[in-house]
């Protein structure tokens, strides 16, 4: 049986890819490169350029591959943009997921696993936020994996064959730990990224946005998690629903928060460099404190971070970024 991809080439698929090859087994990748880079995919795995959209594209695939198991990743993910252009993360986020799903339920599909998000929840407060926690998404991009989350959830009620896992990311970062890997996009607007470009001198420092929240420094609290560990979320997610467990959603991070001024000392204090800081207004719809409580991953899928360190992710984050060099989307040096 093969495993189908979306978003492949992409931040956060490229890294599922590797563990889904490190576990031997058989990988098909559809991308429409709008994002990802065609060179993320390693050889091993079967890349098809195509939009998730394309319906041909996706029952040629199926036709091809014996297929039990997606895991969509493919889709927009910056929630300012969201706000600017709701109607393009419907579509792209909701629409298309709507075809892909359609699509699984057509080729009898029985697992799937979605990229949803921590933005599910909007503001939780200033508690570890649960599965149960209420929905109230601030943005088109919280809501437009919302309604995704609400198509698997009814699709499945009438489907028996057909399970999912929502796996709720809170804030990814770093890079594969052997460098095959990494976040490549130059439009990020994460902080970790932006740290990291600013530590290598692509940017002429960071600002951090809003020093009076209600948190021990003022400064936003976030749970940053590995992407490796969070590629190896989704790999015990598929076997849970291998081996038959029942539909779920999941919440993705370590359970710990780091204050924004906190995280960016430690990219200093990593880097060796003295980047420049300069503090400016709220940005906003950012929430003071966003931090998982993640019990429910690691007893329903036995999921066990390795990498639960704010320092890792920094050093591999700055270590890709320097193998990046000054390219734009291009492939880094071996
Ligand atoms: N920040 C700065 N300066 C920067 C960039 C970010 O101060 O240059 C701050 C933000 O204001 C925020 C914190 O760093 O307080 C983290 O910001 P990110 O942009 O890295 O991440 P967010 O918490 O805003 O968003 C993340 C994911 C989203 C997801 C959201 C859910 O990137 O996809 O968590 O909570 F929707």
């Amino acid at each position: 049986m093969s495993v189908l991809v979306t978003g492949g080439a992409g931040y956060i698929g490229s890294h599922m890819v590797l563990t889904l090859l490190e576990q031997g087994e058989d990988v098909v990748v559809v991308d429409n490169l709008s994002t990802g880079n065609e060179w993320a995919v390693p050889g091993q795995a079967r890349f098809y350029k195509a939009d998730i959209a394309d319906a041909d594209a996706l029952d040629a695939i199926f036709a091809t591959h014996a297929i039990d198991a997606i895991i969509h990743f493919a889709g927009l993910i910056i929630v300012s943009e969201s706000v600017e252009a709701p109607l393009d993360y419907y579509s792209e986020n909701t629409c298309k997921s709507r075809v892909l799903i359609q699509r699984a339920l057509d080729a009898k599909v029985e697992s799937f696993i979605f990229s949803s998000s921590a933005a599910v929840y909007g503001a939780p407060g200033l508690e570890p936020v649960t599965e149960s926690a209420p929905f109230a998404p601030e943005s088109p991009y919280g809501t437009s994996k919302l309604m995704t989350e609400w198509m698997l959830r009814d699709v499945a009620a009438v489907n028996p064959g057909f399970r999912y896992a929502a796996l709720r990311y809170f804030n990814v970062a770093g890079a594969d730990p052997k460098m095959r890997a990494g976040q490549s996009s130059r439009q990020s607007t994460h902080l970790i990224k932006i740290a990291a470009e600013a530590a290598t001198g692509k940017r002429d420092g960071l600002q951090i946005f809003g020093d009076d929240f209600d948190t021990p420094d003022g400064t936003c609290v976030r749970d940053y998690i590995h992407v490796t560990d969070l590629a190896n979320a989704h790999y015990c997610a598929l076997a849970y629903l291998r081996a038959g467990g029942p539909s779920v959603a999941a919440n993705c991070g370590y359970g710990s928060g780091y204050s924004v001024r906190q995280v960016v000392d430690a990219v200093k204090a990593v880097s060796g460099v003295d980047f420049r800081v300069t503090q400016a207004p709220r940005r906003a719809g950012d929430a003071a404190m966003i931090v998982a409580d993640s019990t429910f991953a690691r007893e329903a899928f036995g999921w066990m971070p390795e990498l639960d360190d704010l320092e890792t992710i920094i050093r591999h984050a700055l270590e890709w970024e320097r193998r990046l060099g000054n390219r734009t989307g291009g492939q880094p040096d071996g």
